[in-house]
């Protein structure tokens, strides 16, 4: 079943304003500072689930793709599952999985991915456990974690302890995504270097292991977006006419064993002048920006399909 499919089917029996209303009360709620986060009620799930899961499941399978071509895990854990944005990703990209988990405090929500991801899925193995992820121990190694947009709901010292139990457990990749924003960004460069120093390696967006050249930039940080198509009922929710929407997000894609690239990364919008185009990527843990003339006529055909976050 679709996205939007479902979306429709779990939205029935709720009005435009009950849902447009509970939305803007859980996003009022997530924007005071030091806000608890969570949903309060079912229409909060259901409103959630119709005006954010497009994106995250669009921030998921593009960071997906940064995993080998060779990859095939059989077996994922979703970590703050929600109502399934992860797990509805990870299912529509691979499909050698044999086992998933899904990890999630909030009955409500874990009940509606359990519905989505059931009717996708019946023939592998699924379990849904509603736990917090700090009490969370999963003793057998498993081939990919993803934690997508809930680390940033913790604090420090709590992310820092669901990492690190996942890398005890040798997980072979783990993957974390977050809203892109500069607090995230500083978040997640705490997470690549604690990993770092266990021993673990960064696959991406880095191309290197060294120190990011982007830490100590006052306007820079590390995000990326991905562009996904607004429908009717993603619209609702965004007072938006526009027909797409781009997800700002950023991520870090960790691996257990070591990664050799010495490719660069594209760290912005790339700029197409008349005669040239300019890319602004991070190459062996430094910023350069690279300019391609028309004149290199095969190399100019090549870097203009490049976009923001592909590998130069
Ligand atoms: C913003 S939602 C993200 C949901 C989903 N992963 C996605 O990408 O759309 C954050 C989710 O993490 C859950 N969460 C937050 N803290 C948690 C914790 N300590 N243990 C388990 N789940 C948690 C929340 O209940 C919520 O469902």
């Amino acid at each position: 079943m679709m996205l939007e499919q479902w979306l429709q089917q779990i939205l029935e029996g709720y009005t435009e304003s009950e849902l447009t209303d509970a939305y803007q009360q859980l996003s009022h709620r997530y924007r005071q500072p030091n806000y608890k986060p969570g949903f309060q009620n079912e229409v909060e799930v259901k409103a959630y689930a119709a005006a954010r899961m497009p994106a995250t499941v669009a921030a998921v399978v593009r960071t997906l793709k940064e995993l080998p071509h060779t990859f095939s895990p059989t077996t994922v854990l979703d970590l703050g599952a929600g109502t399934g944005a992860a797990s509805l990703g990870v299912l529509q990209h691979f499909s050698s999985i044999k086992s998933l988990t899904l990890v999630e405090q909030d009955g409500r929500a874990l009940a509606c991915a359990k519905e989505l991801i059931q009717f996708l899925k019946e023939d592998i193995q699924l379990k849904f456990t509603q736990q917090n992820l700090c009490d969370y121990a999963d003793d057998k190694p498993i081939d990919l974690a993803i934690l997508s947009y809930v680390l940033n709901e913790l604090p420090s010292a709590e992310q820092q302890e669901i990492i690190e139990k996942l890398m005890a457990n040798q997980s072979r990749y783990i993957l974390i995504l977050m809203p892109g924003t500069p607090v995230c960004f500083q978040q997640l460069l705490i997470l690549r270097k604690i990993a770092i120093e266990v021993g673990y390696f960064v696959a991406a967006p880095c191309p290197h292991q060294q120190a990011c050249p982007m830490a100590t930039a006052s306007t820079d940080w590390c995000h990326f977006k991905a562009r996904l198509p607004r429908t009717r009922t993603h619209r609702l929710f965004k007072e938006a006419t526009l027909n797409f929407e781009d997800e700002k997000f950023c991520y870090l894609l960790l691996s257990k064993d070591a990664i050799s690239t010495n490719a660069a990364r594209i760290v912005k919008n790339p700029l197409h002048r008349s005669g040239h185009s300019l890319f602004d990527v991070c190459d062996n843990g430094e910023l350069k920006r690279i300019i391609i003339g028309r004149k290199h006529k095969s190399l100019y055909k090549k870097a203009v399909k490049l976009s923001w976050g592909d590998i130069f």
